[in-house]
């Protein structure tokens, strides 16, 4: 008889491939999974630690899931709970001493465990904890069948990192920097292919760091990588994050022209635009050093667009270092981008820095960041209207009839009448721009070329606000 299994996901990409790969981990063993937990024989909560808030929110989920597991134990069931990701990595059996009724507390490097775990605490009644740090196993053990769930698929290609900003918690909870072999990479991409897959994303923590082996035992960069992939017949859009400044290396800026498939757009996180902060944060790179990158890859790939990760009121951050952020965005005009206010997080070297900024000073920063970077982000969204883009087509919108996808700089379009091209990669003429989503028309039949259209380049000139 089958198992009913919810697993709620937090955080980055890499969770969300975590929770697909632990959904393969117990399929054999029955587990079928459902999209809520009431009636759920397991709950997996796959958490993220990257700032408080995340974390918190883990908490307040378990709470309630305490009311589901006892009303099942009143008709005599039992539901197990697991806390997985990087909470579980970062706090351990203390997850346990807090919320006595979870089962298991599962690090990110031990999913291929879980159905021992759940043998184990099934036999035992006893709350169990697994937190070995062993990348190299995790990925032999998982297992080789993988499901692929409509037209695009994640492949994890690189975990951990050695950057050690000292904002963050990665290198503590993912551990240190680990690529995966290039011949196991290819596998699980073609498989997914295969299985009707044509948009492929590489994940890693820092995946510009990618240096596995090939089996000939060569070490193959991100760049190599992106070339073998390329040829997988059938793959039609590949895009890699998140990537690290400091890991933009020549060969990599020249694939961006060479592979046309390789989307052109691109996740670069800067996190500030003051060369003092960076360097507090201990990010190996200036302001200038990624605005180069930025000019680089823009020569390499004229059409490419960009997104980026900001931090404000890290500690220490004052008027002027917040300026030079906004001058860094004015430069470089992104595409979209994410604003977060600095969160202390517990053993890493920021948090106990002299100097942190108060939370109305964040607040008032994020406003005036957010603000300017919506508006960047509008103006990019307008300057698709008119064009033509390859859209792949996801999942259904909110009306009857309609379908949303997904442009080559990961815009949401929105069709109306639109529902039989799910999954498909069909060209659209962009008719309407918003903040967060396009509309358009359908143009012509299925699309078997990924490149869009050349089209006028997004202006960095944006007038600050
Ligand atoms: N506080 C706020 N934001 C953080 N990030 C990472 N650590 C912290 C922190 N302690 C942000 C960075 C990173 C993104 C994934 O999360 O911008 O790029
Ligand atoms: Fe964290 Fe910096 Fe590593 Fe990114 S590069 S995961 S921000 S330590």
């Amino acid at each position: 008889m089958s198992k009913k299994l919810y697993i709620k996901t937090y955080g980055c990409q890499m969770n969300v491939y975590d929770s697909t790969r632990m959904g393969d981990v117990l399929a054999p063993f029955g587990y079928v999974e459902a999209d809520s937990p009431e009636g759920a024989d397991m709950v997996i909560l796959n958490t993220c630690h990257i700032r408080e808030k995340a974390a918190e929110k883990m908490y307040s989920d378990l709470g309630r899931l305490r009311i589901e597991k006892n009303a099942q134990a009143e008709q005599g069931k039992r539901m197990l709970i697991a806390v997985a990701g990087c909470v579980a990595q970062a706090e351990g059996e203390e997850i346990i001493h807090r919320m006595p009724y979870v089962d298991m507390v599962v690090g990110p490097q031990s999913y291929h465990t879980l159905p021992d775990l759940i043998a184990e605490t099934e036999r035992t009644h006893a709350s169990l904890t697994r937190l070995e740090f062993v990348e190299e196993q995790k990925f032999d053990l998982l297992p080789e069948s993988l499901q692929t769930q409509g037209a695009t698929a994640f492949v994890s290609i690189q975990e951990g990192c050695d950057k050690f900003c000292t904002f963050c918690v990665v290198p503590y909870t993912r551990g240190a920097e680990f690529s995966r072999p290039v011949e196991a990479i290819l596998r699980e991409a073609r498989t997914h292919v295969s299985q009707g897959a044509v948009e492929l994303t590489l994940l890693g923590q820092n995946v510009n760091a990618y240096h596995g082996r090939d089996a000939a035992g060569n070490e193959v960069g991100l760049a190599q990588l992106l070339t073998m992939l390329a040829e997988i017949p059938g793959l039609t859009r590949l895009r890699y994050t998140t990537s690290h400044p400091r890991d933009v290396d020549a060969a990599l800026i020249r694939a961006h022209g060479e592979i046309d498939i390789l989307m052109p757009y691109l996740h670069l996180p800067v996190q500030s635009g003051s060369d003092r902060v960076l360097k507090a944060m201990n990010r190996k790179h200036t302001a200038a050093d990624y605005i180069g990158i930025i000019e680089q890859l823009r020569a390499a790939r004229p059409e490419i667009a960009f997104s980026s990760d900001f931090i404000v009121g890290f500690p220490g951050e004052t008027d002027a270092d917040f300026e030079d952020t906004l001058k860094l965005v004015e430069t470089v005009g992104f595409a979209s981008a994410y604003v977060f206010k600095y969160s202390p997080r517990p053993g890493t070297p920021a948090a106990d820095k002299a100097g942190q900024v108060e939370e109305s000073v964040k607040d008032a920063r994020m406003r005036t960041l957010m603000d300017y970077l919506d508006r960047q982000k509008l103006r990019f969204n307008q300057s698709k209207i008119g064009t033509v883009q390859p859209v792949l087509m996801e999942r259904k919108g909110k009306k009857p009839g309609q379908g949303i996808g997904k442009t080559p700089y990961m815009q949401s379009v929105v069709l109306e009448n639109a529902v039989h091209y799910d999954q498909q990669l069909i060209d659209v003429r962009i008719t309407e721009a918003y903040g967060q989503s396009l509309k358009g028309e359908v143009v012509g039949a299925a699309s078997t070329e990924a490149a869009p259209v050349q089209e006028a380049l997004f202006s960095s000139a944006d007038a600050r606000p």
